[in-house]
């Protein structure tokens, strides 16, 4: 099947390592795909999507590009270094309180010389799709063309960066002679689960693909998934259907909200480096990882024998939890 050219912008294929200790703890084989190595700059699951988000960008002729996140976006902070690569001016829109501080990934997009708007709350939720496409008619009258990637880069295009991994881990399963009958991943804007699962359905690949939510709910998901899996249809010969029985999306795990976390989900994170010398990040991974072994106390995988979850990345957030919390006080 055709799909769209993209660039090569981050390490692939990415390591599979088993975790030995916690595969132990809860009498499963648990795996990680470790897609925080994708690189030092642009760690992350963001620079998969970005691959094929910047390839499209460079062929329409763009000169910037523009996207949006929270004040401590990965996304925002991928998409800054990864146009560095390719001489392309980055802008972002970032969410952000009164004074915004500098830490982990607005330090970064600082350091990267990012063109940075800080767009106040409400304003950025009622509105950022208008922000950024006014931005993008005023490049337009000074000569310059802008090219913008939606939140998280889940979108249409975006989507071929985790249909691309999927059939990564496909190739990894022969070489490691290993089945995973279940892949795990975060669900935050969406685009790695639809793109994970595009390319189970297209391939009929049958693996089970569980989406672990860490803000909205399942039902919002399903829908935002479903409509991202259509605006990919947009870039193949051949349309594919899908419905929500094709997904597998749990309940929540948001907890605090966004990006806040209690304190024993810190813990969580703590008692998982000393454990398995792996650092999750506090808004995704370390929620989803503790909403994946509590789902195993309710039985929830139980006909899952061999589980790869994606390590989506997300380290640099850690550090933005080191005055906000007490994380080193914790046990
Ligand atoms: C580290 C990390 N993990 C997971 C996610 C969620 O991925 P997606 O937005 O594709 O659902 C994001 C971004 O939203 C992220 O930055």
């Amino acid at each position: 099947m055709n799909i769209p050219n993209k660039i090569d912008l981050c390490n692939k294929p990415t390591r599979i390592e088993k975790l030995e200790r916690t595969s132990k703890k809860y009498n499963k084989n648990i795996f990680l795909k470790r897609e925080d190595e994708t690189g030092t700059e642009t760690s992350g699951n963001k620079i998969r999507k970005l691959e094929f988000c910047l390839k499209e960008a460079l062929e329409q002729g763009a000169t910037h590009i523009l996207t949006c996140g929270d004040l401590e976006s990965n996304h925002a902070r991928s998409t800054v270094a990864a146009c560095r690569k390719v001489e392309l001016n980055p802008i972002v829109f970032l969410r952000a309180g009164e004074i915004p501080s500098t830490s982990g990934n607005h330090f970064l997009d600082i350091v990267f010389g990012a063109e940075i708007n800080y767009v106040g709350v409400d304003a950025f939720n009622s509105g950022i799709d208008k922000i950024m496409k006014e931005k993008l008619a005023s490049l337009l009258e000074q000569g310059m063309k802008g090219y913008i990637i939606p939140m998280g880069a889940s979108c249409g295009i975006g989507n071929f960066g985790y249909y691309s991994v999927m059939k990564e881990i496909m190739d990894q399963e022969k070489t490691l002679n290993i089945s995973f009958d279940t892949i795990v991943t975060t669900i935050g804007s969406g685009g790695t689960y639809a793109g994970l699962m595009m390319a189970n359905k297209i391939h009929s690949f049958n693996k089970t693909i569980v989406g672990i939510p860490i803000c909205d709910t399942k039902e919002i998901f399903e829908e935002k998934i479903l409509n991202i899996l259509e605006e990919s249809n947009g870039y193949l010969e051949k349309s594919v259907n899908y419905s929500r029985s094709d997904l597998k999306i749990t309940k929540d795990f948001a907890g605090l909200g966004y990006a806040l976390n209690t304190e024993e989900e810190l813990q969580f994170i703590k008692d998982f480096a000393i454990t398995e010398g792996v650092l999750l990040d506090p808004t995704y991974t370390g929620k989803a990882f503790r909403g994946m072994t509590k789902l195993f106390e309710e039985n929830f995988f139980e006909s899952s024998k061999n589980i790869l979850f994606i390590h989506t990345g997300g380290v640099y957030r850690l550090f933005s939890k080191q005055t906000q919390t007490q994380i080193n006080k914790l046990k």
